[in-house]
């Protein structure tokens, strides 16, 4: 960099005086013309003035007259004097200072006579730079003689001089001030941020500081810089991953990770491709005025899966519902995503308004969602929303066949009750793909489920998969209960299969995770625990000492209200921690479209009004109710600096809220306080475990959360911890896919072959 701006400083020296002395070359040329110009004038007007007299004076006799008027001129600026030659060239009368320097007579003279015109030159006396102005004298139309006035030019010389010198000065100070300014600006502008660089990027180098932590401001080469977090990123996933398989072969573990689950996926697909169908895309482009934003939908299944597909590239096929989704696709309605990282395609499905309405509002969030979760919330069937639901399923399958068209034996992973009907249609028409489906969410008990109108048709199209994958194992066995009682098949309780129409599908568990696999402790440039939590909470503009934290969508299988009013009685029964305890619920608005979901909105803010106007003091609330989408960025710094997170769902498929706050807590020292009724809780044991309708219980558990000694906290995150590391989401996906790739699709030919000979036969 030094030599840098040597090599600057040189080439701006050179540069500008090159530049500034031609100017000033061309500038003392033209000043030494014009002074010239204006000596040769005033030569000319005193030279005719002068010619005229000597002509009228000039008689025999007459040379005391003439000597008398040249004589005085002789004073004049700069002339040195005048000089009246005959015909011949001898002197006839002269100012007495020249005829010291001109003692011959000058060829201008001569000429002026011989040619009968003025003659003008410039020429040396002695050494001193003169002008000599010669007219002809004429008496009655002859010419008598001439008249020669000369002048010192010296004077010019030194004004060039002059300017020369005037415009050095002027061009070193020039110099001396560009390159000052200069210098100033490549240090703010490019020396400064190029070291600010330079210093972040070796901090990332050797691990110093985390990836995560933000871009410094790196003013014009931000593009650059983003460029670089982006490799930083994935040098930082290799160096990681190198490690991670190093700690792995010396420790003989099974640890899954991003890197394992891609090679495992390339031998497991050889020649096949993955293929993801969910109703939820991982990012939507969004609209706002002159902006395009890119939001990542706030989705446990997309928190879930992208993960998975950023380690395996493959297809992502899913509803395109940003307002500028369609600006950003190409003519087959795909892009690559990450926008900032492409790793993987996703390929936009388009719905109407009434598809949407019928199909995503109606059927699947007013019909299947509360049907699914016991959350005495009444179920609502329409027939018109179950067209609907049938005919986007249709409209995905053909989405799904034009995708795998030109690939042999796909893998389709459909996710969720939004395509309960889709495994089938697809297997109908390529009975090569391996079809798995994914159910985000319980599967109630065959009493529960029984109340659709609707559900052979969803338990067929279900049964149409060749793996059929729930969270928790009481989800297999509520499904096959169901599949026993209203669809002709076989179910085989030994080893959680039906067979139905010759087609076999697998029935399993496998809990869904979050994409945790490194256990470094706390990050360098972590701010400490109390710092990061009082800065969190003077932005939110409270005082207190002790935070929890909930994160959820706002629905009414969350609990949110149930979890405000176990907070309400905790600081009603333990006074001593009112002014102390503020508890921070993150809320993404969700399909508030829906009345149940728009009410509960109001709701849940009223309820957090309520307590706050019961117990706030000065600068201190009970509760900060944040009704907005948060970014999981946005959101890292609140579960690290936690003293609890409320987990308090009435019913929960799985719970990723819970796997994210453990895999937050690098320090091990937030506590979780979870509902018995969600899939996590089968598997953290360490949670403090809740059963969220009774208020009482929650309310102890904060207590106890809050009173927790800092060694048995740090015991039961660290167990938590490993649990959900070794079960994170590379293991689910590895597991999943393994399966499916191990599903014998001849096996279903075979049964068939062989039910028709039977038939034959018979
Ligand atoms: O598990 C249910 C689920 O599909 C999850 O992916 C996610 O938490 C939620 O529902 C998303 O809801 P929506 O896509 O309707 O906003």
């Amino acid at each position: 960099m030094r030599l840098l701006s040597v090599r600057l400083i040189i080439s701006l020296i050179l540069g500008i005086a090159a530049v500034s002395f031609g100017f000033s070359y061309y500038e003392v040329l033209n000043e030494k013309r014009a002074l010239r110009a204006d000596l040769e004038r005033r030569a000319e007007t005193l030279g005719e003035s002068l010619a005229g007299n000597v002509g009228h004076l000039w008689n025999p006799g007459s040379e005391k007259e003439l000597q008398h008027l040249v004589q005085q001129f002789g004073n004049r600026e700069h002339l040195l004097g005048v000089v009246v030659y005959d015909r011949r060239g001898a002197v006839v009368a002269e100012t007495p200072e020249l005829a010291k320097t001109l003692t011959a007579t000058p060829p201008a003279a001569m000429q002026a006579v011989s040619q009968d015109k003025e003659e003008s030159s410039f020429a040396r006396l002695d050494n001193l730079p003169v002008h000599i102005l010669a007219l002809p004298i004429h008496r009655q139309n002859e010419v008598f003689g001439s008249l020669a006035v000369v002048h010192d030019v010296s004077y010019i010389r030194e004004q060039s001089l002059r300017v020369w010198r005037h415009t050095f000065f002027g061009v070193l100070t020039q110099v001396f001030l560009i390159v000052l300014i200069t210098l100033l600006i490549v240090r703010w502008s490019i020396t400064g941020p190029i070291a600010r660089a330079a210093l972040w990027m070796r901090g990332l180098r050797t691990g110093k500081i985390p990836f995560r932590q933000e871009v410094p401001d790196l003013d014009m080469f931000r593009p650059l810089a983003r460029e670089v977090a982006t490799m930083a990123e994935s040098l930082n996933h290799a160096r990681h991953a190198a490690e991670n398989e190093a700690r792995l072969r010396e420790a003989a573990e099974s640890m899954w990770t991003a890197e394992r689950l891609s090679v495992q996926l390339r031998r497991r697909l050889a020649d096949g491709d993955l293929f993801v169908v969910s109703n939820r895309e991982p990012y939507m482009h969004q609209r706002n005025g002159t902006t395009l934003d890119v939001v990542v939908p706030p989705s446990g299944l997309v928190t879930a899966l992208e993960p998975v597909l950023n380690a395996c590239d493959g297809t992502w096929i899913a509803h395109g519902s940003g307002n500028a989704d369609a600006e950003v696709v190409d003519a087959a309605d795909r892009l690559r995503v990450p926008p900032e990282d492409p790793r993987y395609s996703l390929r936009r499905v388009w719905l109407s308004k009434e598809e949407e309405e019928g199909y995503y509002y109606g059927f699947a969030n007013e019909g299947l969602w509360p049907l699914c979760h016991i959350a005495h919330t009444r179920p609502l069937f329409r027939a018109a929303d179950w067209q609907f639901y049938e005919e986007v399923n249709r409209k995905f399958r053909d989405a799904v066949l034009q995708e795998i068209e030109n690939v042999s034996r796909p893998v389709v992973l459909v996710q969720d009750y939004h395509f309960a009907l889709l495994p089938r249609m697809i297997k109908e028409k390529r009975p090569d793909a391996r079809v798995a489906i994914f159910w985000h969410i319980p599967w109630p008990n065959l009493e529960a489920f029984g109340i659709c109108p609707w559900q052979r048709e969803l338990v067929d199209g279900l049964l149409g998969a060749d793996l059929i994958g729930f969270h928790i194992q009481s989800h297999c066995n509520n499904f096959l209960e169901t599949v026993d009682r209203v669809v002709e098949s076989r179910v085989d309780w030994e080893h959680f299969s039906v067979l139905r129409r010759d087609h076999r599908a697998i029935v399993r568990p496998f809990p869904i995770s979050v994409a945790f696999t490194e256990d470094d402790g706390v990050e360098p440039g972590e701010p400490d625990f109390n710092v990061e939590r009082a800065t969190l909470l003077r932005n939110l503009d409270v005082e207190a000492t002790l935070m929890g934290i909930g994160v959820d969508r706002v629905d009414y299988t969350k609990g949110i209200l149930e979890r405000f009013l176990a907070i309400e009685r905790f600081l009603e029964s333990y006074p001593g921690y009112q002014g102390k305890f503020t508890f921070v619920q993150i809320g993404a608005p969700s399909r508030t479209h829906i009345k149940r979901y728009h009410d509960l909105l109001a709701q849940v803010e009223a309820e957090a009004e309520r307590i706050n106007w019961r117990f706030q003091s000065g600068k201190w609330r009970p509760i900060v109710f944040l009704k907005r989408q948060h970014s999981h960025q946005q959101i890292e710094p609140y579960y690290r600096a936690a003293d609890l997170c409320l987990v308090t769902s009435l019913h929960d498929g799985m719970n990723l809220v819970a796997k994210e706050f453990l895999a937050a807590q690098r320090r091990e020292r937030g506590v979780l306080i979870l509902s018995q009724f969600t899939g996590a809780a089968r598997e953290l044991h360490d949670a403090l475990v809740v059963n969220p309708y009774d208020i009482d219980q929650t309310a102890e558990a904060i207590r106890v959360a809050l009173e927790m000694a800092p060694q048995e906290r740090r015991l039961r995150v660290g167990r938590m911890r490993k649990a959900i590391r070794e079960h994170n989401i590379y293991r689910w996906a590895g597991n999943l896919i393994t399966e499916l790739c191990e599903v014998r699709l001849d096996a279903n030919e075979d049964t068939q072959e062989r039910l028709r000979t039977n038939v034959t036969v018979a």
